[in-house]
């Protein structure tokens, strides 16, 4: 019944009515189509000059609202002068890479719907598409119909996930003791070329930096087994306790691939946790060509899978995968009776690092429902033909490629004379002509090239080749 009470309007800046809400939407969806044409031609380098834009900021003070189509307009312009642009298709660089659409299709509906994803009974249909998502890579990866995950931020997220598994099963008292409950000083073993969020993952994990073992490699960019067994043998020898083997699949430096069969049998024959980071590399999973360069995933505990890297999606969109859900409940169990459901195994919450969550896996789901398993594999088997076509480019002007990888990051040292390869990677990168990195393979200084976007074409690549020779 109405008595007569009445309340304020919404704030129509935050919340407009329909009619201004479909004019907004228009005017940025065209807007962005064109910005990212624009994007596509121009430096892949941010133009903007900080001085200045430090000085605009100034001006936003707060105290008077702006008008909204104004403040789109100068946002999208502000984006196309600062940033590296990973949508630009001379970007040969880090994993980012250049988004697929399904996955920006299923942010604008996230946004929209704007669903909880930490409880299945506020996200009934969300919780059990990502579950699905996950299924679908895991039986892909060869694990177990049992094998359950969920979505995470990153990689960094899931391989610190990785390490909680491995020390809780490792330790029952370690659940309310933490390392106290351990009887000797933690150990863990990645190779030297991995990636050194691994480091922070330690320090994160409580059992710190000094526990990550960092194992020799083969000369080749690849953990070698025979040092691993003997620091695994050499810590139990002296009273630590190994929890936790990881096996890179694709390095961050080179895409190189540790010899994970080896690896596994390692951790199986010492009874220690198995975990594959296959933040990048995973997406050959799709691929016939390239699927046997991951054999031995399917003997992992648990897998990194990054969606927001070879799979394309938008930023940032991680994978946690294992064989033994149970563990995962027993590692983020909690309870409270605010929440509107709290089943083991099932609700997100109480399975993962984070409570509140985005709904992520819809970007991977739609995308891989737009283009099946067969499209991924060709979108990676084309990124490895970008990178051959590269390396076969710069190999016939005197490069030299030092890395052998069979998927899509070059390795490359210029010849002599064309000058020492940070001063390479500065000229290209002044020229804003491609994007390219300087890192270390091996103990040796090598320029990086990895093919990230789904578009580049022959002339960029031509483009590339040309910047990294300064008189072309
Ligand atoms: C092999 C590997 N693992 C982990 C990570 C970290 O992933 P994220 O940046 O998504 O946290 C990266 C990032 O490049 C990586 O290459």
């Amino acid at each position: 019944m109405d008595d007569g009470d009445d309340l304020p309007a919404p704030v129509p800046a935050l919340f407009p009515a329909r009619e201004d809400r479909a004019r907004l939407d228009d005017l940025l969806t065209s807007a962005l189509a064109l910005a990212d044409e624009r994007v596509a031609r121009g430096s892949v380098m941010p133009t903007i000059d900080m001085v200045a834009f430090r000085e605009e900021l100034l001006r936003f003070d707060f105290a008077t609202p702006q008008p909204m189509d104004e403040l789109l307009m100068w946002t999208i312009a502000r984006m196309e002068q600062g940033m590296v642009h990973m949508t630009n298709p001379r970007y040969f660089g880090l994993f980012n890479p250049g988004p697929s659409f399904p996955s920006q299709c299923a942010d604008r509906i996230t946004s929209v719907f704007n669903p909880q994803l930490a409880s299945s009974g506020s996200s009934p249909l969300p919780v059990e598409l990502e579950a699905h998502v996950i299924r679908a890579v895991a039986r892909r990866a060869g694990l177990p119909p049992e094998a359950t995950g969920h979505f995470a931020t990153g990689g960094s997220e899931a391989n610190y996930t990785s390490l909680l598994c491995a020390l809780t099963r490792a330790e029952r008292g370690f659940a309310t003791d933490g390392v106290r409950a351990f009887s000797g000083p933690v150990s863990l073993y990645a190779s030297r070329e991995c990636h050194i969020a691994w480091l922070k993952v330690a320090h994160q994990a409580g059992v710190g930096r000094s526990a990550l073992r960092l194992v020799d490699t083969d000369g080749k960019g690849r953990m070698d087994p025979r040092s691993l067994a003997r620091a695994v043998a050499a810590d139990r020898a002296q009273g630590a306790v190994p929890v936790l083997i990881v096996a890179t699949a694709g390095t961050t430096g080179a895409g190189m691939i540790d010899p994970l069969v080896e690896c596994a049998q390692i951790a199986h024959d010492h009874g220690v946790w198995f975990h594959v980071d296959a933040a990048w590399g995973g997406a050959a999973l799709a691929s016939d060509r390239l699927r046997d360069a991951l054999d031995g995933i399917e003997h992992a505990d648990s897998v990194t899978i990054d969606a927001h890297k070879w799979f394309a999606t938008t930023m940032g969109c991680g994978m946690f995968i294992t064989r033994h859900g149970h563990v995962l409940s027993e590692a983020f169990h909690s309870s409270t009776s605010f929440m509107p459901s709290s089943v083991a195994g099932i609700d997100p919450y109480i399975n993962s690092v984070q409570w509140s969550r985005r709904f992520l896996g819809l970007r991977l789901f739609l995308s891989l429902a737009a283009a099946g398993w067969d499209g991924y594999g060709a979108h990676v088997e084309r990124s490895v033909e970008i990178i051959e076509v590269v390396r076969k480019r710069l190999v016939a002007r005197g490069w030299t490629a030092v890395n052998e990888s069979r998927l899509a990051v070059l390795c490359v040292v210029p010849p002599p004379g064309l000058g020492d390869i940070k001063a390479i990677v500065r000229r290209v990168l002044a020229s804003g002509r491609a994007w390219v990195a300087p890192a270390t393979f091996e103990g040796r200084d090598v320029l990086r090239i990895c093919a990230t976007h789904g578009q580049s074409t022959i002339e960029d690549v031509g483009e590339l080749v040309a910047a990294l020779h300064a008189s072309d």
